[in-house]
């Protein structure tokens, strides 16, 4: 199967970016591991980050047409901002996992809304990197499920 990983605005500044909320990893580290146990299960994992939302909303409608089976996403501060990146999950149909790596609902009352939340497979916040390791997870049993 094939796995898309999505990762939002500021994410690129992963390890440099206010260490004690969001940790010292780097997303290229994060998406490296994610890759090779996506590659070690048999699946291919494609990731990309970016701060723009249509570049995100694009890479969604290409993944329809690529044939993306699963999704995992870290909206970042689109979380709670983005109808229409929540309007491209919807027009796809590709199950998703959302992932924060800060616990979101510890924080400030303008991040205890999500508009994925609802229509997501699950959530996993506040386990820091680990997060994407345990959403990949679920999403291979999900797979092999389906
Ligand atoms: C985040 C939480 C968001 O509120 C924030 O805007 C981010 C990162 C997280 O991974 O904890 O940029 O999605």
């Amino acid at each position: 199967a094939t796995i898309l990983v999505l990762h939002g605005p500021n994410l690129n500044m992963l390890g440099v970016r206010e260490p004690g909320v969001y940790g010292a990893t780097s997303l290229e580290r994060i998406d490296q591991d994610l890759q090779r146990r996506a590659a070690d299960a048999g699946h291919r994992l494609v990731c990309l980050q970016s701060n723009a939302e249509h570049e995100l909303i694009d890479r969604i409608h290409a993944a329809h047409g690529e044939g993306v089976d699963f999704i995992l996403i870290n909206p970042a501060a689109f979380t709670h901002t983005s109808v229409a990146l929540r309007d491209a999950l919807l027009a796809v149909s590709i199950p998703f996992i959302e992932v924060h790596l800060s616990n979101v609902h510890k924080r400030e009352s303008f991040r205890h809304h999500s508009y994925f939340s609802d229509v997501a497979v699950g959530v996993i916040c506040g386990l820091g990197a680990s997060g994407y390791r345990l959403a990949l997870e679920a999403a291979l049993e999900q797979l092999a499920a389906s």
